[in-house]
């Protein structure tokens, strides 16, 4: 879902007139690191691709416009996107300065541009604001977002000279062990003046231990003067080069994530085993309960309690309902159901108004009616039963013939025995009964009985029969 400020346009307008900002999203890289074969910027934290989350704090530079570098042999990228903003191209992975280079010129101007590394989820779209305002207000020709760390390993380390003004950015693998001992990194997050910006790139070299092209290597190169700002809180800019800090990002969101849902007056009792992805939306006085995981787009009313041990994914939940030890995926359920324990609602469970699930019932591609109890076992399937039905323990409905899908239509207030088998396409109708251990294959007319068993046989003293003359059998 793309979210644009309402005042965005006029907004940028006018900062258009003073050269609007344009964002560059380097998203190239191999990712080697990972060990993957999808690639980096795809890898999810917290549900969302950790490229869609630069993305989400470039929007609130509200930029003029979004450009994506990216690796055409990379497949699944262009579409992760979903027509979000324009990619350019790098062929081949020369490093972070060739790909800034692959910006064409008709997209080089004077105004500021701000570079963000798609490995870098955990950055705040306030923060970008922040750095733009830093560097359109001290006038300098590159502000570089810096942040000092415990442990600043991996990182390319920020080199001042004696007065503490800035000299240059070392990358690791080139740095000596005295500049290894510098805390302050650079976070990969920069705003360039575009005057100075594009004259210093035609200047950069690959002298390095790495032979690449090193976006670090223009900050020095470039005329004018060089600001840092730092981030306040050093955990924004955790670059993700592998599982380890992909680990670390999720656990970092997830806690985000949760306190913005406690601002909005949802109950989380156990924080540490709750797992809420970033698209899901619940409403105020809902209870999340221990060992739930909510994923997806999913959207949960007010008042519901959920868990323990729910987990749900692409979901529509209404006010009121309660899911309680139950897995649940792209159903929709109006306000007041109850479902599980020890229950699955698969794709297309459409649920009205106060139905209740019990325990180890499936439902699937099916519309149930307000009322509808579903209370034990059973495998309801692409079927539309009415309201203020029961579906008794055990029903089945047989809806795949071994060859095509059937559906099965149960009435209003129909009672559905005790293990019966619908054999679909079947319908059962309005306040007719089925009796307990029927199998049926035939319609059942509104307000009538269908019963479909052999009859029982009694035969008397069979098991004295069985057992010998010498066995006793007492009377029940
Ligand atoms: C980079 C910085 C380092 C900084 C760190 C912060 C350089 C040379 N170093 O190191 O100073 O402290 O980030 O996280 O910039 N990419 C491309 N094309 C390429 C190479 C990379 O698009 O040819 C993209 C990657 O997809 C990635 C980003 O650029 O999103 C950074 O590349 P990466 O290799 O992760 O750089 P680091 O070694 O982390
Ligand atoms: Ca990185």
């Amino acid at each position: 879902m793309r979210v644009h400020a309402s005042a965005g346009s006029t907004r940028t307008r006018s900062s258009e007139t003073r050269g609007g900002v344009t964002v560059v999203v380097l998203a190239a890289g191999k990712g080697v690191r990972m060990n993957s074969k999808i690639p980096k910027v795809l890898h999810p934290v917290a549900g969302r691709p950790m490229l869609l989350w630069s993305m989400a704090a470039a929007r609130a530079l509200d930029p003029t416009r979004t450009l994506v570098v990216t690796n055409p042999a990379q497949d699944g990228v262009q579409a992760a996107l979903n027509g979000e903003g324009q990619t350019v191209s790098q062929r081949d992975q020369l490093g972070t300065g060739h790909a800034l280079a692959q910006v064409s010129t008709e997209h080089r101007n004077a105004g500021p541009l701000v570079v963000i590394y798609a490995d870098t989820p955990l950055l705040r779209g306030e923060t970008l604001v922040r750095l733009v305002g830093e560097h359109r207000k001290s006038g300098a020709a590159v502000t570089v977002l810096s942040a000092t760390l415990d442990d600043p390993r991996g990182y390319g380390r920020i080199v001042r000279g004696r007065n503490g003004v800035f000299r240059s950015i070392v990358e690791e693998k080139d740095a000596v062990e005295d500049e290894r001992q510098i805390r302050e990194v650079n976070s990969g997050v920069y705003c360039f003046s575009g005057r100075e910006l594009w004259p210093a790139l035609l200047r950069l070299e690959n002298k390095n231990q790495a032979g690449e092209y090193y976006l670090t290597d223009v900050v020095k190169l470039i005329k004018g003067k060089i600001k840092t700002m730092a981030v306040p809180d050093p955990m924004e800019i955790l670059g993700i080069n592998d599982r380890h800090q992909l680990a670390q990002a999720e656990r970092v969101m997830r806690d985000r994530i949760l306190d913005a849902l406690m601002e909005q007056g949802v109950t989380i009792t156990d924080r540490g085993t709750t797992f809420i992805d970033a698209d899901v939306r619940i409403g105020r006085d809902s209870v999340v309960h221990p060992f739930s995981v909510v994923t997806g787009e999913t959207t949960v009313g007010e008042d519901c309690v959920i868990g323990p041990f729910a987990q749900i994914r692409d979901s529509i939940i209404g006010d009121g309902c309660r899911i309680e030890r139950a897995h649940l995926e792209q159903a929709t359920l109006a306000s007041n159901v109850l479902i599980g324990p020890f229950s699955r609602l698969r794709p297309g469970s459409m649920l009205d108004e106060g139905v209740r699930v019990g325990t180890h019932a499936e439902i699937k591609n099916s519309h149930i009616g307000a009322g509808t109890a579903i209370a034990h076992f059973s495998a309801v399937l692409d079927s539309d039963v009415g309201a203020n039905a029961n579906i008794g323990a055990g029903t089945v409905t047989a809806n795949y013939d071994g060859q095509a899908k059937h559906r099965t239509e149960i009435g209003d207030r129909a009672q559905v025995g005790t293990d019966t088998i619908l054999v679909a396409p079947v319908t059962v109708g309005h306040d007719a009964y089925t009796a307990a251990g029927s199998v049926i294959t035939r319609d059942v007319p509104a307000g009538s009985l269908a019963i479909e068993r052999s009859e029982q046989k009694i035969v008397e003293g069979w098991t004295a029969r069985k057992r010998g003359r010498k066995t006793e059998v007492s009377k029940p």
